[in-house]
């Protein structure tokens, strides 16, 4: 199978740097490789889920991406905005919902979104306007005086998703955005996720759950034990990929392939059986 898997009629329409590029991207903790030299484009305005299995690597590509974490080695770009050391101007491009949500819990969540959009260096009237529009978009206007650490679990991811947005990013990266959350959240973040990619924002967004995919997504990647074995527009990769041995496998088929590798090696509970 093709690893990089991006067809030309995407990549010409396509003007300018790419929202997303990572070169050789590789990390290592001790002797073991999370993420083992990723190569990646994603074009701006793509919707693009990062589907892999617990463990696959998602979770460390997203935090080398977003500047959390450094690359033990390999590079990756903003919209053409380096993400190494002097990263200021790709940080400004970007939101991150992290997976572990690290929120200032003894806040409210307008004080919340105001620390943040400060640290932004927004000016107070815009900081106003835009937390109180993400507070109401998100139904968490109802309860003004509800500190953090009192909200749910589901208010809490979209507290988190509101202040990525609150400086008007261009790109957008969410880590395991529906883990945990109820129908009704889950309901108004895919809303909210359809008017960004609508304003030509690019989503990075990653999952295990291969129906996430396919319902939000234009543009997928599947990572594997760290190695990216698929990538590119959903339409095209549900029709099949050649794999290097001439035949030809749907994003179902490699999807499942995985999911049943790691399946095997998990251990068997005899006292289950
Ligand atoms: N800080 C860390 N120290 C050691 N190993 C880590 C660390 N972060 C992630 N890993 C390991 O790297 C691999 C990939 O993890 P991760 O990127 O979190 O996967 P995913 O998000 O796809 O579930 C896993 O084997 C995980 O245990
Ligand atoms: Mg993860």
């Amino acid at each position: 199978m093709s690893e990089q898997h991006v067809p030309e009629s995407q990549a010409s329409a396509s003007t300018g740097p790419f929202a997303i590029e990572a070169r050789k991207l590789r990390r290592q903790f001790g002797s073991m490789v999370a993420v083992d030299e990723l190569d990646l484009q994603v074009p701006a305005g793509c919707f693009l889920g990062f589907l892999g299995a617990n463990g696959a690597g998602k979770s460390t590509t997203i935090k080398m991406l977003t500047g959390l974490l450094p690359p033990t080695s390999g590079a990756s770009q903003i919209l053409g905005h380096s993400m190494g050391p002097d990263a200021l101007q790709a940080k400004r491009a970007i939101g991150v919902v992290p997976e572990d949500l690290a929120i200032h819990d003894r806040l409210t969540g307008q004080e919340y979104l105001t620390f943040v959009g400060r640290m932004y260096g927004l000016q107070g009237s815009v900081i106003k306007e835009r937390s109180a529009e993400l507070l109401a978009w998100m139904s968490l206007d109802t309860e003004p005086r509800k500190l953090i650490i009192d909200y749910s679990h589901g208010m809490q991811k979209k507290l988190a998703l509101a202040a990525a947005l609150i400086h008007d990013p261009q790109v957008l990266f969410l880590d395991e955005p529906f883990e945990g959350i109820d129908v009704i959240a889950s309901g108004e973040i895919r809303a909210l996720l359809g008017k960004l990619v609508a304003r030509g924002v690019t989503i990075f967004l990653t999952t295990h759950v291969l129906e996430i995919v396919e319902k939000l997504c234009s543009h997928v990647a599947i990572i594997h034990k760290g190695k990216l074995v698929a990538h590119g527009p959903l339409e095209e990769l549900k029709r099949g990929v050649e794999t290097d041995t001439g035949s030809t496998q749907t994003l179902e088929e490699i999807f499942f392939e995985l999911v049943e590798v790691d399946r095997s090696v998990a251990p068997a509970l005899s006292w289950l059986s």
